[in-house]
């Protein structure tokens, strides 16, 4: 098994602190963003893993992260020169994920869970975590049926759903590379992994597991604040890195 951080984009929503830095560069109480999810790889047992970032602030991450070596791991890291969509970590990540598994965490997604056992226990398709949300229309939604089987996977509705949003954690097996490449770019001109999610949906391989801890995108100001707080609070004793 593989790992991804997609630590791109644009961060546009937590101006002007991002003018000059990275959003996962930005402190959660007593860390950067990223050790957060870089935290939910390496206690999962994965040592491989890929950094994505945006061009200007390259030079931050490998000041901060280096080669791995202090976290037990080693990072590559690959520039991601416009922010495409998330389903673009998996065309930049090709050669890096070769012919393994992988799992994607993004890196403003900071859980209170461990993913530990659903990853090491992965074996093929394509497995993502929802989580009930007051804001779905921020992101993905699934449907769920009468027995709690995914159903169908929607971008940001318009229209409401469901209260499920997918996180940012996503496992796939090697197929996913492929499947990224035929992904058409939408409307507001991204690589939408909601698609890659239907890709295996489709073929009935995606598994929807529910998130029962805390789960937060911190991309806006108040999320980050929660985030903080979730940081002090619970996550310290979690933390391995
Ligand atoms: P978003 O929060 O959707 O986008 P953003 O970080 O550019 O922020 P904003 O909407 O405020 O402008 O991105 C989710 C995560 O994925 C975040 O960690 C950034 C990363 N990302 C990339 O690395 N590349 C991309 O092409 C996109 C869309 C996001």
């Amino acid at each position: 098994m593989k790992g991804i951080i997609l630590s791109g984009g644009s961060a546009t929503r937590l101006r002007p602190c991002t003018k000059i830095t990275s959003k996962q560069l930005l402190p959660v109480y007593n860390r950067p963003m990223i050790y957060y999810p870089l935290n939910t790889l390496i206690k999962a047992g994965i040592k491989d893993i890929l950094i994505i970032i945006a061009p200007e602030r390259a030079g931050d991450y490998l000041n901060l992260l280096g080669s791995g070596k202090d976290f037990g791991a080693k990072f590559t890291y690959e520039v991601q020169d416009k922010p495409r969509g998330l389903a673009d970590a998996f065309i930049i990540g090709e050669n890096f994920i070769d012919e393994d598994n992988v799992t994607m965490i993004l890196g403003d997604n900071i859980f209170e869970d461990d993913f530990s056992e659903d990853i090491k226990n992965f074996k093929s398709g394509g497995k993502v975590f929802a989580k009930k949300v007051s804001d779905p229309e921020r992101f993905g939604v699934v449907k769920f049926d009468k027995n709690m089987k995914a159903e169908e996977i929607v971008e940001k509705p318009k229209e409401w759903l469901s209260d499920y949003a997918v996180t940012g954690l996503y496992i796939y097996d090697n197929r996913v590379v492929s499947a990224a490449k035929n992904v058409k770019p939408s409307d507001r001109g991204e690589l939408e992994i909601t698609d890659l999610h239907n890709w295996y949906l489709k073929k009935g391989e995606l598994d929807v597991a529910i998130v029962s801890g805390e789960w937060i995108d911190a991309g806006t100001f108040d999320s980050l604040l929660r985030a903080q707080i979730l940081a002090k609070e619970k996550l310290q004793e979690k933390l391995v890195i």
